[in-house]
């Protein structure tokens, strides 16, 4: 968001509401203005929506690939199109796909639009490779369609007694070892590796996605394109069920507006879907057996959250 405000001057900056509360920080950092828009009804960032909200005040448009909550991928040609039509640069959070998105496109399985520089329009991506690169944690990437915008990453300081100071990050001393360990991890898997793991990954995915199709207690929030998947409970809250599974020591993410389970598939979960399958069948039979026992749970703390204004906890 710095290299933007620095390109572009101060402004809006338009995202979905399922992007990633990453960029609304690195916007209150940097005093730029956010402008959430809705998603279209498969959970992608409405085009339409975002055809309304650009302007002459917009620094940056911000999609993803995938957004978390659903690991839906945006429409990027579309918003890509729309961006260009403005001269507005097009940032692409792929943290979480940018090490699985291009495994499952070599391996043949997308159901996703181009979504990367081959866009034309894309001026900016993200990918973290300490996701799914399997890096120790603080290895990330930031890559820029050209240097004319990468340049305005760096913060430079020429009078110093010291030297000149030089610093792309918000950090300045960093830590080497998650680099190094994020290089050895690419290096150690490569192509063949990722698109390995990749592939088991996905049958797991895939194995859990049909089953939430097919009980008649579960729907899925919305047509998974990587390796996340959310899906609501449809005779109960759903944080019932959460509270259940972590009775048995499985946790899994509870997210709200809407009640929703969430659930990243990685390479630690392969051979044990089905397991997690049969707990949740079994939960359910539980929480509707004896809804009572788990009533002053998660249901009740999201309950109170939500009724909290916004402006009393921030
Ligand atoms: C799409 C997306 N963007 C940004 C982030 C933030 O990543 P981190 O907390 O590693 O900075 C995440 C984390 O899951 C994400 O899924």
């Amino acid at each position: 968001m710095k290299t933007y405000r620095e390109y572009r001057g101060k402004g809006d900056v338009i995202m979905c509401v399922t992007g990633h509360p990453g960029i609304n920080k690195g916007c209150n950092y940097v005093g730029l203005n956010v402008v959430q828009i809705p998603t279209d009804e498969k959970k992608r960032m409405s085009v339409a929506h975002l055809k309304k909200a650009i302007s002459s005040k917009t620094v940056v448009v911000v999609c993803s690939a995938p957004q978390y909550p659903n690991g839906v991928v945006d429409d990027v040609p579309e918003l890509a199109k729309v961006c260009k039509s403005y001269g507005v640069p097009l940032h692409v959070d792929s943290a979480i796909g940018g090490y699985v998105l291009p495994f499952i496109e070599k391996l043949g399985k997308y159901k996703f639009k181009p979504w990367d520089f081959r866009v034309d329009g894309v001026t900016s991506i993200n990918a973290d490779i300490h996701k799914y690169g399997y890096a120790p944690k603080g290895a990330s990437m930031l890559i820029y369609r050209n240097s004319t915008i990468r340049r305005n990453q760096y913060f430079s300081f020429a009078t110093w007694p010291g030297g000149i100071y030089i610093s792309p990050t918000a950090m300045g001393s960093r830590n080497g070892g998650c680099l190094s360990g994020g290089w050895g991890s690419l290096l150690h898997l490569g192509v063949e590796g990722f698109t390995s793991i990749t592939a088991k990954v996905l049958e797991e995915v895939e194995k859990l996605v049909k089953f939430i199709k097919e009980d008649a207690e579960l729907d899925l929030e919305a047509e998974p394109d990587s390796t996340i998947v959310s899906f609501h409970t449809k005779s109960f809250s759903c944080y019932l069920l959460a509270d259940a599974l972590e009775k048995r020591g499985l946790f899994v993410e509870k997210q709200s507006n809407p009640e929703s389970i969430h659930m990243t598939i990685m390479p630690n979960h392969i051979g044990k879907v089905d397991n997690i399958i049969k707990a949740i069948k079994e939960c359910i039979a539980e929480v509707k057996k004896n809804p009572s026992q788990y009533d002053l749970g998660s249901k009740a703390m999201y309950g109170m959250m939500a009724k909290i204004p916004d402006e009393a906890i921030t």
